[in-house]
């Protein structure tokens, strides 16, 4: 299920399956069928002091599903010509970004873990980590 309050066609927050039971509530992600990339990474925020900024970059090609498995976060997306802000504080959905999104994640709760599934490895070179470059790239590249 994709929330249709987007402002990009750059980002969609999905909702994954969720199986409910007295024992606590499960989701699970097939790669394949509800990420659409294959995932070729996963890594996640945890220890974040509250006060903490994190992203400040964009990326040229890398797809990304972001999740606040535990706790929230505010994170501010900006595609070159809108930007919108998710609260993230819900395990069962993700905030998918294609490439050519700059990101900012802020406003951590305590103990927030913040899990990323990503389409390609850690590339520094996929990194747009200057504004203005990011918005030079952006807008020259369609
Ligand atoms: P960075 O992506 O700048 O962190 P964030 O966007 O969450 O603030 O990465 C911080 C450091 O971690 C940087 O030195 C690169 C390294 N890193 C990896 O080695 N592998 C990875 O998959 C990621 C995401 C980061």
């Amino acid at each position: 299920m994709v929330f249709d309050d987007a402002k990009s066609s750059r980002w969609n927050v999905f909702e994954f399956p969720r199986i409910t039971d007295p024992r606590g509530d499960l989701t699970f992600l097939e790669g394949g069928n509800h990420i659409p990339f294959d995932i070729a990474r996963v890594y996640y925020l945890y220890n974040v002091p509250v006060d903490a900024d994190r992203g400040g970059h964009g990326h040229r090609d890398l797809q990304q599903v972001i999740f606040a498995l535990s706790g929230s976060f505010r994170i501010t997306l900006d595609d070159g010509a809108v930007r919108q802000e998710y609260l993230l504080r819900n395990p069962r959905q993700g905030l998918y970004l294609t490439g050519k999104v700059w990101r900012e994640i802020d406003l951590f709760s305590q103990g927030a873990v913040c899990m990323v599934l990503a389409s390609l490895p850690y590339d520094e070179a996929d990194y747009l980590r200057d504004y203005n470059d990011f918005l030079t790239y952006a807008r020259n590249t369609g």
